[in-house]
């Protein structure tokens, strides 16, 4: 057991403590806060004695690089990155698809067959299935959201259902066959694999929210079959070889002209909408005409990428709410733990735990596992403890007199139930990564300017920063070391910053290379904790983030709290999405919205002069990519 953990145990015993004072006292040493650069991670290295098999532990062996502010992609010397598939690229199916056409030449149809725009959440799942084939493989990737302001030749002039068609076609997630032929990876083509789901391909529902009055709507009265999935952020994958996608911003696409009801408010549903004008001509995304429909997105999906005319699922059971991924991993007892996080400030870290056991034998046993089980919510106690609070209809507050009326409601619900029975508010949860060997679990809490503010909640000890610009990166240690188990034990790994900053509160704790508003987070095999950044366009370089340049990757050594700099992206970019083959000798990193400005949505023209990502100037619209990065001597990635 760590020194950290040794702390908690002291802790443990101790009443909860509430207010600015206690805690910072109770979960993070002012001595340390106001020390700043000079300090290590609050609670370098309870790992050491833990892990590890495989591999074993890694350790940082590459060369860190400085922070950039240049137009490419960099990594360290000895290590080479190139593009593999980047948006309008075809996605290889057999009925065939034309290239991309820079600026924005192709047809809602092409972009339904072609890499979707904004990568995001990635996966290499080895073929043939139950391999660990290192040169053969389906990648399995998110598309997010899209720029229309690069999707259109003329932006959002001239509207049209068609224009919203190819923007529907450039969301969802793409399914493609890779290969190591000739000392490269090469996406196949064509290959019985290659698909693309949409914002309108169709998808069925299940769970106890599945036929309810909730999902019921004019075109599907038996509220069963919804079409498309949505702002599909991070990801997650299953033990039995199937993909989750998850719907992260959904909400941006409604507008209600009508009324808005209470969960159109609580979802962030406004009478205007935010800027994706899908409303004006496809009636189901106005609200105050369909007001279900909006219940209907906010799930995770699973799907099975080896069999490419599966029809994918919305697993109902796992909530609803702005979903950034679904990372799994399996209880002593065989059930399958999911840890996830919602996105948006103040809301909620979630763990649903299966009714029943993966069969390791069996793969169709597993098809419908996600159905049955109970999620939870974590509520961070002042004192180091944590515990997860199950969301089940007739239990505490969550009956008909608290104002909910069946399980189905309290899963439409989420946030409500959770609000009801007093989950802790965080500072925006993004990526979960779960150690692979430990199954201890991180969490990357991006940022959360508003923390602190007056009239909303305060600080706590899992959010201990007022104004919080950089976020920081916290975990836990399941009892029992049990991932099923209802109660944790929970510390603060690393709170960013920039340690030139002279407010405390900017300082971090980051023992290496500073950085910001992390949200990527994915150890692996061998234990690193790779790190992606997701700092705003309108925050990029500027400000308190000067000094930190372009979004990057980082790794750290999380026994020795060491972090270093991996991989900086082009300007404007978001770095999101990574997976490496099982060998570890390749990675693939996706790089989002190159080009980015803040003005970019409403003027088309903005984007190419801050990125000519990844074609260069004499190419078109900057697009993003799948990057293949490799070392030149075809070594293990990172140690
Ligand atoms: Fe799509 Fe929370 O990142
Ligand atoms: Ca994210
Ligand atoms: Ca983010």
């Amino acid at each position: 057991m760590s020194k950290g953990y040794d702390d908690l145990d002291r802790l443990s015993g101790a009443e909860p403590r509430y207010g600015f004072s206690s805690v910072l006292h109770a979960r993070l040493s002012r001595r340390l806060l106001l020390k700043g650069a000079s300090m290590l991670p609050l609670l370098a290295l309870p790992l050491g004695s833990c892990a590890t098999t495989g591999r074993g532990a890694g350790s940082l062996r590459f060369t860190a690089i400085t922070a950039a502010t240049d137009d490419a992609v960099r990594v360290p010397q000895g290590y080479r990155a190139t593009v593999l598939y980047a948006w309008g690229d075809p996605v290889g199916h057999p009925a065939g698809a034309p290239g991309f056409k820079p600026d924005a030449g192709n047809t809602a149809d092409e972009q339904a067959l072609q890499a979707g725009m904004h990568h995001d959440g990635i996966h290499y799942f080895p073929l043939p299935h139950g391999s660990d084939n290192s040169g053969h493989g389906l990648l399995v990737m998110n598309h997010e959201y899209t720029d229309d302001g690069l999707l259109h030749p003329d932006g959002f002039a001239n509207w049209s259902a068609e224009k919203v068609r190819k923007a529907q076609n450039a969301h969802g997630a793409s399914v493609i066959e890779v290969a190591w032929v000739d000392s490269a990876w090469r996406v196949v083509r064509p290959s019985r694999h290659a698909r693309r789901i949409t914002a309108a391909t169709p998808i069925r529902i299940a769970g106890p929210a599945a036929g309810s009055e909730y999902m019921r709507t004019a075109a599907d009265p038996a509220g069963m079959q919804v079409l498309g999935t949505l702002n599909n952020c991070a990801h997650g994958h299953t033990p039995w070889g199937t993909y989750l996608t998850c719907e992260e911003n959904w909400n941006a696409y409604f507008a209600n002209t009508g009324t808005l009801t209470g969960d159109h408010q609580r979802n962030g549903i406004t009478a205007k909408g935010r800027g994706y004008r899908w409303h004006e001509v496809d009636a189901r995304f106005d609200a105050g005409k369909h007001p279900n429909e909006p219940n209907r997105f906010g799930w995770v999906v699973e799907f099975d990428p080896y069999d490419p005319d599966s029809v994918p699922v919305k697993r109902t059971t796992l909530g609803r709410f702005s979903h950034e991924g679904a990372w799994t991993v399996v209880a002593r007892d065989g059930r399958l733990v999911v840890y996830m996080g919602d996105d948006r400030a103040f809301e909620y870290i979630y763990k649903f735990v299966s009714r029943d056991r993966v069969n390791a034998s069996d793969r169709a046993a597993n098809r419908d596992l996600l159905d049955q089980g109970t999620l939870c919510v974590a509520r961070f106690h002042e004192d180091g403890r944590g515990e997860w609070v199950p969301l089940l209809f007739g239990k505490g507050r969550l009956t008909a007199s608290g104002g909910f009326s069946d399980q189905a409601d309290v899963l439409v619900r989420t946030r409500a139930a959770a609000d009801a029975v007093g989950a802790t508010r965080m500072d925006r949860p993004e990526w979960i990564a779960v150690h692979p060997h430990t199954h201890e679990v991180y969490c990357t809490l991006t940022n959360n300017v508003s923390r602190g503010t007056p009239r909303i909640p305060g600080l706590n000890a899992a959010n201990p920063r007022p104004g919080n610009v950089f976020g920081h990166i916290i975990r836990w240690r399941e009892a029992g070391n049990d991932p099923a188990a209802p109660a944790f034990k929970w510390d603060i790994f690393a709170l960013a910053g920039d340690p030139q900053h002279t407010e405390p509160q900017h300082h971090g704790n980051v023992r290496g290379d500073p950085f910001g508003s992390p949200d990527g987070l994915w150890f692996d095999e061998s234990g690193l904790l790779w790190i992606q950044t997701d700092v705003s366009t309108s925050t990029l370089n500027k400000g308190h983030y000067e000094r930190l340049g372009n979004n990057q990757m980082l790794c750290a050594d999380i026994r020795t709290g060491e972090v270093r700099r991996f991989l900086t992206g082009p300007r404007g970019c978001e770095v999101t999405g990574v997976i490496m083959t099982p060998d570890a000798r390749t990675m693939f990193v996706n790089i989002q919205h190159p080009g980015e400005s803040p003005r970019e949505r409403s003027d088309p023209r903005n984007p190419k002069a801050v990125s000519a990502w990844p074609d260069g100037p004499s190419g078109g619209q900057p697009r993003s990519g799948t990057v293949v990065i490799r070392r030149d001597d075809g070594g293990v990635i990172g140690t």
